[in-house]
Protein backbone atom coordinates (compact mmCIF):
# COMPACT_ATOMS: atom_id res chain seq x y z
CA UNK A 1 0.00 0.00 0.00
CA UNK A 2 1.07 4.03 -0.78
CA UNK A 3 0.23 5.85 2.11
CA UNK A 4 1.58 9.69 2.29
CA UNK A 5 1.13 11.42 4.72
CA UNK A 6 -1.37 14.98 4.75
CA UNK A 7 -0.12 17.79 7.41
CA UNK A 8 -2.37 20.62 7.46
CA UNK A 9 -0.06 23.18 8.66
CA UNK A 10 -1.94 26.48 7.64
CA UNK A 11 -2.98 27.87 10.71
CA UNK A 12 -2.23 31.10 12.74
CA UNK A 13 -2.65 30.11 16.00
CA UNK A 14 -4.12 32.49 17.07
CA UNK A 15 -4.54 30.94 20.93
CA UNK A 16 -0.79 30.83 21.40
CA UNK A 17 -0.24 34.49 22.05
CA UNK A 18 3.39 34.50 20.19
CA UNK A 19 4.93 36.02 17.72
CA UNK A 20 4.97 32.77 15.01
CA UNK A 21 2.16 30.29 14.56
CA UNK A 22 2.43 27.41 16.89
CA UNK A 23 3.51 24.60 14.23
CA UNK A 24 6.92 26.79 14.05
CA UNK A 25 8.01 27.63 17.73
CA UNK A 26 10.91 24.85 17.53
CA UNK A 27 11.45 22.01 20.49
CA UNK A 28 14.93 20.99 19.96
CA UNK A 29 15.96 23.60 17.41
CA UNK A 30 13.55 21.88 14.98
CA UNK A 31 9.90 23.32 14.70
CA UNK A 32 6.86 21.57 15.77
CA UNK A 33 6.30 21.17 12.12
CA UNK A 34 9.81 19.26 11.71
CA UNK A 35 9.00 16.90 14.65
CA UNK A 36 5.62 15.69 13.10
CA UNK A 37 6.65 14.86 9.66
CA UNK A 38 9.43 13.32 10.71
CA UNK A 39 7.76 11.08 13.07
CA UNK A 40 5.40 10.02 10.30
CA UNK A 41 8.32 9.47 7.44
CA UNK A 42 10.07 7.08 10.30
CA UNK A 43 7.03 4.53 9.29
CA UNK A 44 8.49 2.29 6.54
CA UNK A 45 4.66 2.36 4.56
CA UNK A 46 4.56 6.14 4.48
CA UNK A 47 6.49 6.86 0.92
CA UNK A 48 6.43 11.02 1.09
CA UNK A 49 4.49 13.82 3.09
CA UNK A 50 2.43 16.58 2.02
CA UNK A 51 2.61 19.48 3.76
CA UNK A 52 -0.49 22.66 3.44
CA UNK A 53 0.34 25.78 4.56
CA UNK A 54 -0.68 29.54 4.44
CA UNK A 55 0.08 31.64 0.25
CA UNK A 56 1.88 33.91 2.82
CA UNK A 57 4.64 31.47 4.82
CA UNK A 58 7.57 32.93 5.58
CA UNK A 59 8.78 30.25 7.54
CA UNK A 60 8.48 26.96 5.29
CA UNK A 61 11.18 27.61 3.29
CA UNK A 62 14.02 27.23 5.80
CA UNK A 63 13.01 23.85 7.26
CA UNK A 64 15.65 21.28 6.32
CA UNK A 65 13.88 18.10 5.92
CA UNK A 66 15.51 14.99 6.56
CA UNK A 67 17.01 12.92 3.31
CA UNK A 68 15.49 10.16 1.64
CA UNK A 69 11.51 10.86 1.57
CA UNK A 70 9.52 13.71 -0.85
CA UNK A 71 8.38 16.31 1.58
CA UNK A 72 5.84 18.50 -1.16
CA UNK A 73 4.25 21.64 0.14
CA UNK A 74 1.01 23.13 -1.21
CA UNK A 75 -1.21 26.09 -0.71
CA UNK A 76 -3.55 25.37 2.02
CA UNK A 77 -7.33 26.56 2.80
CA UNK A 78 -9.75 29.11 5.39
CA UNK A 79 -10.39 26.42 7.60
CA UNK A 80 -8.24 22.96 8.42
CA UNK A 81 -10.76 20.81 5.94
CA UNK A 82 -9.96 23.09 3.29
CA UNK A 83 -6.34 23.00 4.06
CA UNK A 84 -6.38 19.01 4.21
CA UNK A 85 -8.55 18.47 1.10
CA UNK A 86 -5.70 20.87 -0.71
CA UNK A 87 -3.19 18.10 0.48
CA UNK A 88 -5.07 14.88 -0.46
CA UNK A 89 -5.86 15.93 -3.80
CA UNK A 90 -2.10 16.67 -4.33
CA UNK A 91 -1.71 13.04 -2.58
CA UNK A 92 -4.27 11.44 -5.23
CA UNK A 93 -3.06 13.48 -8.14
CA UNK A 94 0.66 13.48 -7.56
CA UNK A 95 1.48 10.90 -5.63
CA UNK A 96 -0.45 8.19 -6.30
CA UNK A 97 -1.99 7.94 -2.53
CA UNK A 98 -3.71 4.51 -2.05
CA UNK A 99 -4.41 5.56 1.70
CA UNK A 100 -3.88 9.35 3.44
CA UNK A 101 -2.59 10.05 6.85
CA UNK A 102 -3.35 13.35 7.67
CA UNK A 103 -2.02 14.18 10.97
CA UNK A 104 -1.84 17.92 12.09
CA UNK A 105 1.30 19.49 12.21
CA UNK A 106 0.97 20.69 16.06
CA UNK A 107 0.90 16.78 17.38
CA UNK A 108 4.87 16.47 17.63
CA UNK A 109 4.58 13.69 20.12
CA UNK A 110 2.99 11.13 18.10
CA UNK A 111 4.69 7.86 19.56
CA UNK A 112 5.62 5.45 16.90
CA UNK A 113 4.47 2.70 18.51
CA UNK A 114 0.97 4.13 18.22
CA UNK A 115 1.70 5.68 14.47
CA UNK A 116 2.54 1.66 14.36
CA UNK A 117 -0.47 0.37 15.67
CA UNK A 118 -2.95 2.20 13.99
CA UNK A 119 -1.54 1.44 10.62
CA UNK A 120 -1.63 -2.33 11.26
CA UNK A 121 -5.11 -2.24 13.06
CA UNK A 122 -6.60 0.12 9.97
CA UNK A 123 -4.66 -2.09 6.71
CA UNK A 124 -5.87 -5.15 8.21
CA UNK A 125 -9.26 -4.32 8.76
CA UNK A 126 -9.18 -2.53 5.31
CA UNK A 127 -11.24 0.09 7.03
CA UNK A 128 -10.55 3.83 7.95
CA UNK A 129 -10.17 5.55 11.43
CA UNK A 130 -8.27 7.36 13.78
CA UNK A 131 -6.41 7.79 16.78
CA UNK A 132 -8.25 8.28 19.91
CA UNK A 133 -7.96 8.34 23.77
CA UNK A 134 -10.70 7.14 26.22
CA UNK A 135 -12.24 10.55 28.65
CA UNK A 136 -10.77 10.09 31.70
CA UNK A 137 -12.89 12.72 33.56
CA UNK A 138 -16.81 13.06 34.50
CA UNK A 139 -18.71 14.89 31.40
CA UNK A 140 -21.52 17.30 32.11
CA UNK A 141 -23.47 18.69 29.82
CA UNK A 142 -24.96 22.45 30.33
CA UNK A 143 -26.59 25.25 28.55
CA UNK A 144 -25.11 28.64 27.78
CA UNK A 145 -25.94 29.26 31.52
CA UNK A 146 -23.65 26.91 32.51
CA UNK A 147 -26.27 25.07 34.67
CA UNK A 148 -25.44 21.19 34.28
CA UNK A 149 -28.39 19.62 32.66
CA UNK A 150 -26.86 15.82 32.61
CA UNK A 151 -23.56 13.27 33.30
CA UNK A 152 -22.72 11.99 30.63
CA UNK A 153 -22.02 8.00 30.38
CA UNK A 154 -17.93 8.67 29.90
CA UNK A 155 -17.49 4.65 28.84
CA UNK A 156 -19.07 6.08 25.49
CA UNK A 157 -16.59 9.02 24.96
CA UNK A 158 -13.22 9.58 23.17
CA UNK A 159 -11.16 12.17 22.42
CA UNK A 160 -10.46 12.22 18.57
CA UNK A 161 -6.93 12.93 17.24
CA UNK A 162 -4.80 12.66 14.76
CA UNK A 163 -3.31 11.01 12.47
CA UNK A 164 -6.69 9.55 11.01
CA UNK A 165 -5.86 7.14 8.21
CA UNK A 166 -8.13 6.33 5.41
CA UNK A 167 -8.25 5.51 1.68
CA UNK A 168 -7.51 8.02 -0.37
CA UNK A 169 -10.42 8.24 -3.00
CA UNK A 170 -13.25 7.78 -0.30
CA UNK A 171 -11.96 10.62 2.27
CA UNK A 172 -11.30 13.15 -0.83
CA UNK A 173 -14.95 12.72 -1.94
CA UNK A 174 -16.25 12.57 1.43
CA UNK A 175 -14.53 16.10 2.08
CA UNK A 176 -15.28 17.25 -1.10
CA UNK A 177 -19.31 16.81 -0.65
CA UNK A 178 -19.34 17.76 3.51
CA UNK A 179 -17.65 20.66 2.60
CA UNK A 180 -20.06 21.59 -0.56
CA UNK A 181 -23.07 20.62 1.55
CA UNK A 182 -21.90 23.10 4.60
CA UNK A 183 -21.31 20.06 7.07
CA UNK A 184 -19.23 20.96 10.50
CA UNK A 185 -16.36 19.34 9.76
CA UNK A 186 -13.45 19.31 12.39
CA UNK A 187 -11.41 16.00 11.44
CA UNK A 188 -11.37 13.50 8.84
CA UNK A 189 -13.57 10.98 10.21
CA UNK A 190 -16.49 13.05 10.78
CA UNK A 191 -16.34 14.02 6.97
CA UNK A 192 -16.76 9.83 6.34
CA UNK A 193 -19.40 10.35 9.39
CA UNK A 194 -21.48 12.38 7.97
CA UNK A 195 -21.74 9.78 4.43
CA UNK A 196 -22.83 7.59 7.02
CA UNK A 197 -19.55 5.21 7.42
CA UNK A 198 -18.34 3.94 10.89
CA UNK A 199 -14.48 4.75 10.92
CA UNK A 200 -12.70 2.75 13.48
CA UNK A 201 -11.39 4.33 16.98
CA UNK A 202 -7.64 2.68 17.75
CA UNK A 203 -6.65 3.58 21.37
CA UNK A 204 -3.10 5.77 21.69
CA UNK A 205 -2.01 7.43 24.38
CA UNK A 206 -2.93 11.12 25.85
CA UNK A 207 0.83 12.71 25.49
CA UNK A 208 -0.22 12.81 21.92
CA UNK A 209 -1.20 16.56 22.20
CA UNK A 210 -1.47 19.29 20.03
CA UNK A 211 -0.24 22.31 21.22
CA UNK A 212 -2.77 25.06 21.37
CA UNK A 213 -2.14 27.24 24.48
CA UNK A 214 1.25 28.51 25.57
CA UNK A 215 1.98 25.86 28.31
CA UNK A 216 1.45 22.94 25.66
CA UNK A 217 4.65 23.67 24.54
CA UNK A 218 6.52 23.05 27.57
CA UNK A 219 4.67 19.83 27.93
CA UNK A 220 5.56 18.73 24.62
CA UNK A 221 9.38 19.84 25.08
CA UNK A 222 9.35 17.22 28.37
CA UNK A 223 7.29 13.85 26.13
CA UNK A 224 9.97 14.94 23.51
CA UNK A 225 12.69 14.53 26.20
CA UNK A 226 11.49 11.05 27.61
CA UNK A 227 12.74 7.93 26.15
CA UNK A 228 9.28 6.32 25.64
CA UNK A 229 7.55 8.72 22.81
O1 LIG B 1 -6.38 25.42 15.03
P1 LIG B 1 -6.26 23.95 15.25
O2 LIG B 1 -5.44 23.60 16.47
O3 LIG B 1 -7.52 23.18 15.17
O4 LIG B 1 -5.38 23.45 14.00
C1 LIG B 1 -5.08 22.09 13.80
C2 LIG B 1 -4.13 21.97 12.63
O5 LIG B 1 -4.75 22.42 11.42
C3 LIG B 1 -2.87 22.83 12.82
O6 LIG B 1 -1.76 22.03 12.43
C4 LIG B 1 -3.12 24.01 11.89
O7 LIG B 1 -1.93 24.58 11.36
C5 LIG B 1 -3.95 23.39 10.78
N1 LIG B 1 -4.82 24.36 10.06
C6 LIG B 1 -4.71 24.45 8.66
N2 LIG B 1 -5.50 25.34 7.96
C7 LIG B 1 -6.34 26.16 8.61
C8 LIG B 1 -6.49 26.07 10.03
C9 LIG B 1 -5.70 25.16 10.73
O8 LIG B 1 -3.91 23.73 8.06
N3 LIG B 1 -7.06 27.03 7.89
Amino acid sequence: ANLVAVIPAAGVGSRMQSDCPKQYLTIDNQPVLWHSVCRLLAHPLVSQAVVAVSSVDPYIADIQWPEGKPVHIVEGGKERADSVLAGIRYATSQCQADWVLVHDAARPCLRPADLNNLIDSLLAADQGGILAVPVRDTMKRAGINRVISETVDRNALWHAQTPQLFPAQALEQALTQALAAGANITDEASALEWLGEQPLLVEGHADNIKITHPEDLALARFYLSQDVI
